[in-house]
């Protein structure tokens, strides 16, 4: 850019105030004759305005592509939602990793109004119920679960435990970095937000531990996992508590990743730590950069919505 486009604009410039002294003195001029301004002056003060209003115009354009250019290289600006009446070219043209901006957990707050949790927090109305879940022991008890699938969900689960364990000791102490391996970015007006890649994610690499508040079932699930999943929570009474984990009032990156029908490339896991159930998205497949990251919501989610086809 530089110099080659500044020249045009300072010889403008100086135009310009050479056509400013003409002027004072035409309407030095112009006094002495009953301050009639003529024509000419109309004229050449419109010359002078829109020459002004184009030198600006110049200048301003010149100095957005600076700030733009320089902070390109790794965290984009945010631009504009583009308008776009026909979502099926939208999608097809879709290369918005680099046209909006990525958001990370620090920006939750400010941008959704969602508290930035990396590790599920207990609802203090159901803690009591919770230490007597007992979830182990009653998929063993419970003769409607196979033999083999209890035992794949225990030794999935003993294979993800050391890094649940480590995710909540980390949390509790302090010490837990988010390695901003995904981000949530901006898809389109009718699925809004979605969860992509930073850096490729190889198969059956975490994704995350679904972070989100373990509560009695509110009205909306939106953002919630069912957490009475082959056993249910039960209240002093024994009467069942409907339990999810939901993410809507606080979360993490995994509670902004939409559902796809096929080609899921993550898929959701639940395994039990501390004999409690965690959500937990793995990568199905080699998932690249800016790739956005698909989950399988289960049937349950849509009985009352209307799916998007990402396809
Ligand atoms: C296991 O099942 C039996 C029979 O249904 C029941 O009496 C017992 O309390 C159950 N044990 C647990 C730990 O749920
Ligand atoms: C915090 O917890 C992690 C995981 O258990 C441990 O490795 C680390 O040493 C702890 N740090 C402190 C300062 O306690």
């Amino acid at each position: 850019m530089g110099k080659k486009s500044s020249n045009p604009i300072n010889s403008q410039m100086k135009k310009k105030a050479k056509a400013s002294k003409n002027l004072t003195s035409t309407l030095f001029e112009t006094r002495e004759i009953k301050l009639k301004i003529s024509p000419i002056v109309i004229i050449s003060l419109l010359i002078l305005l829109i020459s002004i209003a184009i030198a600006w115009d110049k200048y301003r354009q010149q100095a957005f592509c600076q700030i733009l250019t320089s902070d390109y290289k790794d965290k984009i600006l945010w631009i504009s939602v583009p308008d776009h009446k026909n979502t099926k070219d939208y999608v097809s043209l879709d290369n918005g990793a680099f046209v909006y901006r990525h958001i990370y957990m620090d920006g939750f707050e400010k941008e959704f109004n969602v508290k930035p949790i990396h590790f599920p927090i207990i609802d203090p109305d159901i803690a009591d119920f919770l230490t007597r879940h007992n979830l182990r022991a009653r998929i063993l008890n419970n003769t409607e679960i196979s033999q083999e699938y209890a035992s794949s969900i225990f030794s999935t689960s003993e294979t993800w435990a050391p890094i649940i364990e480590d995710t909540k000791f980390r949390v509790g102490n302090g010490t837990y970095v988010d390695d901003e391996r995904v981000y949530v970015r901006w898809v389109n007006d009718i699925v809004k937000w979605g969860m992509f890649a930073s850096r490729t994610l190889q198969p059956n690499e975490l994704i995350g531990i679904f972070a989100g508040f373990i509560t009695r079932q509110s009205d909306d699930v939106e953002y919630a996992w069912e957490f009475n999943y082959l056993a249910d929570v039960l209240d002093d009474d024994g009467e069942i508590v409907r339990t999810c984990i939901d993410g809507k009032y606080m979360g993490n990156y995994l509670r902004f990743a939409n559902h796809r029908d096929a080609n899921h490339n993550g898929e959701e896991i639940y395994v039990i730590y501390d004999d409690l159930w965690y959500v937990l998205y793995i990568a199905q497949e080699e998932i690249k950069p800016h790739e956005q990251i698909f989950v399988d919501y289960g049937q349950g989610y849509w009985n009352n919505k209307q799916k998007y086809d990402f396809d």
